[in-house]
């Protein structure tokens, strides 16, 4: 496990490299995904930002194509590696749990200022959620996209209806995808969420914080290493 008290440094280890290799690849990946999915609509011709220097490219239909492809490839990549690296580990702290939906409404109402927070694992309800919702969204697109893939080979050839649908789906988990990713960055507004943004970038975040808020994954990891604390 990557996890671990870090008496000196006064940390917590909280991610290993496969967690934020992964993190980033699907952020990345998604982001270049949004920007040339979009540029397959004759959007960025109508608004003219193919016109801004060095940005002639972007309302190419054949150049837009080939990075959304490259860009799926990353994605894929990265969801199915972090499908085998969890399985083969058992370790499914992110799944949703019963009570989810409940207790992410108290983690909102104690952060607006109303009632207590519960004791949280290593994630929070609504981080929980927020990984379902993300994931339920990609694989929407996943599965769509790849058989747009297929209807653009050559050999292959769907019905029209059965392909309105797929473009139908495949624009509603764009859309899906854009407000998880929306409400994902707003959760970062509160201050409260703020000591959990360097653990995404070098794997620890601050040992008081864990203890305080995290109480149950903490206390978790501190009985494993017997009065370590
Ligand atoms: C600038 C962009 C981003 C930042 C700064 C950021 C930061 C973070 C942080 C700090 C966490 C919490 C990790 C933890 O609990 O230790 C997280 C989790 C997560 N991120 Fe991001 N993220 C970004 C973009 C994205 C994007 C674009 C996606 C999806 C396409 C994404 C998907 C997720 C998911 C599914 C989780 C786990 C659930 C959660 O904690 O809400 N992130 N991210
Ligand atoms: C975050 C993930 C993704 C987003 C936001 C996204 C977004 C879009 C958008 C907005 C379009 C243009 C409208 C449409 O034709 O539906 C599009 C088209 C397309 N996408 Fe995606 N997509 C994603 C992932 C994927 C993946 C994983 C694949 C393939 C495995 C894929 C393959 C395609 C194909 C083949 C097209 C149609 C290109 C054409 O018109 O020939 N997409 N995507």
């Amino acid at each position: 496990m990557a996890e671990k008290i870090l008496k000196k440094e006064q940390k917590i280890k909280r991610h290993g490299f496969s967690v934020i290799f992964v993190h980033w690849a699907v952020a990345i990946s998604t982001f270049v995904l949004i920007f040339s999915g979009f540029g397959q609509m004759p959007l960025y011709k109508r608004y003219m930002l193919d016109q801004l220097p060095g940005l002639s490219w972007v309302s190419d239909f054949s150049v837009t194509l080939s990075i959304h492809y490259w860009a799926a490839a990353v994605l894929m990549l990265a969801i199915v590696y972090h499908l085998v690296f969890h399985g083969m580990r058992r370790d499914f702290d992110i799944l949703p749990r019963r009570g989810d939906v409940r207790e992410s409404v108290q983690i909102i109402m104690a952060v607006l200022g109303w009632g207590k927070e519960p004791a949280n694992d290593k994630y929070l309800a609504e981080q929980r959620l927020a990984y379902a919702f993300i994931g339920f969204s990609l694989l929407i697109l996943v599965v769509t996209g790849i058989i747009k893939v297929l209807e653009n080979l050559p050999q292959t050839n769907f019905s029209e209806g059965f392909i309105f649908w797929i473009t139908q789906l495949h624009n509603l988990g764009t859309f899906l995808v854009i407000v998880g990713i929306i409400a994902h960055l707003a959760a970062f507004i509160f201050k409260e969420n703020w000591p959990l943004l360097p653990g995404i970038f070098t794997g620890k975040i601050n040992r008081e914080y864990a203890r305080r808020r995290h109480s149950i994954w903490y206390d978790r990891m501190a009985e494993k290493v017997h009065g370590e604390d």
